[in-house]
């Protein structure tokens, strides 16, 4: 038992470890009684700007170092949180640390979804712990409960809204009818998109995300560059509308499928039945949906960013390393990430496809559509042809297809903007029924 209380260290005091070195002060009774000894602040790295931060002046000058040397020469640090964000230098600070045999807790999704594996197997082989339950999900419990709770289970897919901006922007899109860059600017007003709102409405954070969800759910290294992804803003309020008339709502999703010989991962836009739960996930909220081989589905809900619930995840992380601490046992992790299963180009994924494609009215146009997807075996589920431009004689053609491969899609795609009668393919978006 460690008498004079576990030793935590802060790199970083932005918004979300500013929350956590409040919680550390405000609940210091509730996580003593839970550990066993109290949590004790002992260093806090930061930089020379971040000195003005209110959060700074509540708390004890004496703790804080510009000083990187500083920092890891302190004693008596247990447990270091990590919460700066982006890949480096937080990459070779974690590393630091792991090294020098103390726990690590972090909440960046980037450096676990591209140097996870190196992390982790730094951590194992100096038995001590890295856990990120924040890194995914804000505060909504999926890590652990990946790693422990469904342990028993074959993950067979995961389905996940994991970006809140992105849906943010869809729901106001939908809700509201307003176009893209309207939307995008709400969300900027708002404070949800990122530092750079291209890593958000490109799908580079949820697919940072979604690498780290199935590298564990999996138990194969799955890297943010095996994933194909793509963002929302291609997408116009007239797709919202013909959802709408086709019983879809529109959702920026992460898929993860795993099949005997391979893995499928993917970040796009989809339509997806609009009395799914899916659906109805609407504003800044994630939603995770896990399917195994003996719990059937999962769902977890909740808000996915936030100082608040970040720092309730990366709390129950440092209470988990501390009660190791107190233990006075190394952290035992055994888990693998091998490379067994391939993953499947995306050319190879089979998904039922929406299409709208400006056109001019005349007659024969829709037959020479109809050619272009029959050529390659791409059957059509319905169509519908509205807004007709009298002026212009231009006409808007939406389709609907049965189950085709991206490979053919991609090529009709190719040949449909090509065709004289065709003025151009205005969006196309995957279908999840
Ligand atoms: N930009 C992220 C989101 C923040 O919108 O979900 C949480 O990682």
């Amino acid at each position: 038992m460690k008498k004079q209380g576990i030793g935590i260290g802060l790199l970083g005091i932005g918004v979300v470890n500013g929350q956590v070195a409040r919680v550390l002060e405000d609940k210091k009774g509730l996580l003593a009684e839970s550990v066993g000894c109290p949590l004790v602040l002992r260093r806090v790295k930061v930089l020379p700007q971040d000195l003005s931060r209110p959060v700074v002046k509540e708390m004890d000058p004496g703790l804080f170092t510009t000083s990187e040397e500083e920092f890891f020469m302190t004693p008596e640090i247990d447990i270091v949180v990590e919460a700066i964000g982006g890949e480096h230098p937080a990459f070779e600070y974690l590393k630091k640390v792991l090294s020098a045999g103390k726990h690590a807790v972090t909440s960046n999704k980037e450096v676990i979804a591209k140097h996870g594996t190196e992390l982790i197997a730094e951590a194992q082989k100096n038995r001590v712990g890295l856990l990120y339950e924040a890194s995914v999900g804000g505060g909504i419990p999926l890590i652990a409960p990946l790693q422990n709770s469904l342990v028993a289970n074959r993950i067979s897919a995961i389905y996940a809204i994991i970006n809140g901006t992105t849906n943010y922007i869809l729901t106001r899109m939908s809700k509201e009818g307003m176009e893209f860059s309207a939307a995008l600017k709400k969300a900027q007003e708002m404070g949800y998109a990122e530092a750079n709102p291209r890593d958000d409405i490109e799908g580079i954070d949820a697919t940072n995300k979604l690498a780290i969800l199935a590298s564990l759910a999996f138990q194969r290294q799955v890297l943010p560059g095996d994933i194909h992804h793509e963002g929302i803003s291609r997408m116009s309020s007239h797709d919202f509308r013909y959802a709408r008339e086709l019983g879809f709502a529109v959702k920026l999703l992460a898929i993860a499928k795993q099949s005997e010989n391979s893995i499928e991962v993917r970040v796009h836009p989809v339509f997806i039945p609009e009395d799914s739960f899916l659906a109805k996930v609407d504003g800044v909220y994630n939603a995770i949906q896990v399917e195994g081989d003996l719990v059937g589905k999962v769902l977890f809900f909740g808000e996915g960013a936030g100082a608040y619930p970040t720092s309730s995840a990366i709390i129950s992380d440092v209470v988990t390393l501390a009660k190791i601490v107190v233990q006075g046992t190394g952290y035992e992790d055994r888990r693998k990430f091998n490379l067994d299963r391939s993953i499947k180009p995306m050319s190879e994924v089979e998904t039922r496809y929406y299409l709208r494609i400006s056109t001019v009215d005349r007659p024969g146009v829709l037959a020479q559509i109809a050619r272009v997807l029959g050529d390659r075996k791409i059957s059509i589920s319905s169509a519908i042809q509205k807004g007709t431009d009298i002026q212009n004689q231009t006409a808007e053609i939406v389709l609907m297809t049965y189950p085709a491969r991206e490979a053919a899609m991609q090529q009709a795609l190719q040949e449909l903007s090509s065709l004289g009668v065709v003025q151009e393919v205005s969006n196309f978006i995957r279908v999840e029924a």
